[in-house]
């Protein structure tokens, strides 16, 4: 079973109420986007490794650690390209495999255009970031094409529903989920209800 952590921080709660709704202007839209995904991230890489780093301070020598792992985050296109100057400005030499996929209105299934993941990767873990894990078919297909490295993966979402859990859950139980906030369940749109609508559109603008 893939362990689920559902934020209970304050911020993160405000933020996303505030995400929520429909009246904010893509600007603030974006921003808060932002600031959701670097408190996600910060429980989500809690348990990277360190490795002992000495810094000159003005004052004297300073025993510190730098990251000793290399990251590799994995945004869904389009949605998860939101989440990445958060994610970059806390591990900005992080490796970056976009993965392109449209969910099929119809069948609410994804629609895979765009993977360039490499034959020998060389990052120690990896982190799929997507705004929305609504069916879990698009969070699904993008774990599946990292798993097969063989290192940790988590998935990182600002809004979940139930069904997109367990999909997870049931097919990559290894894989750690951390989001924001559970919500209560798909309508027949496979729209996250209360959620906060298309979150691709909202976040570029182009809601039509
Ligand atoms: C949205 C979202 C996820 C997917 C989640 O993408 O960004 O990738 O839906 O739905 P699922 O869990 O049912 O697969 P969308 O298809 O709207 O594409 P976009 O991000 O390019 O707008
Ligand atoms: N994708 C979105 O952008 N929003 C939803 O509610 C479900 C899938």
């Amino acid at each position: 079973m893939s362990a689920l952590q559902v934020s209970r921080h304050p911020l993160v709660q405000d933020k996303i109420t505030r995400l929520r709704e429909a009246a904010r202007s893509p600007e603030t839209f974006r921003m808060l986007v932002g600031q959701v995904t670097t408190l996600l991230l910060y429980e989500a890489l809690a348990d990277l490794t360190v490795t002992p780093h000495t810094v000159q301070t003005p004052v004297a020598e300073c025993q510190g650690a730098r990251l000793g792992q290399q990251v590799g985050f994995v945004p869904v296109l389009r949605a998860g390209l939101g989440m990445m100057p958060a994610a970059l400005e806390h591990v900005p030499n992080a490796q970056v495999w976009c993965l392109g996929m449209y969910r099929d209105e119809e069948r609410l299934i994804p629609m895979p255009y765009y993977d360039k993941m490499p034959e020998h990767p060389t990052a120690d873990l990896y982190c799929v970031l997507d705004i929305m894990l609504a069916t879990g078919g698009s969070a699904c297909d993008a774990i599946a094409r990292v798993q097969r490295y063989g290192k940790p993966v988590r998935l990182v979402s600002l809004i979940a529903a139930p069904e997109g859990v367990r999909k997870v859950a049931a097919e990559h139980p290894d894989t750690n989920v951390y989001v924001g906030a559970l919500d209560s369940h798909l309508n027949e749109k496979g729209y996250i209800v209360p959620g906060l609508g298309d979150a691709g559109d909202r976040y570029f603008n182009t809601l039509g």
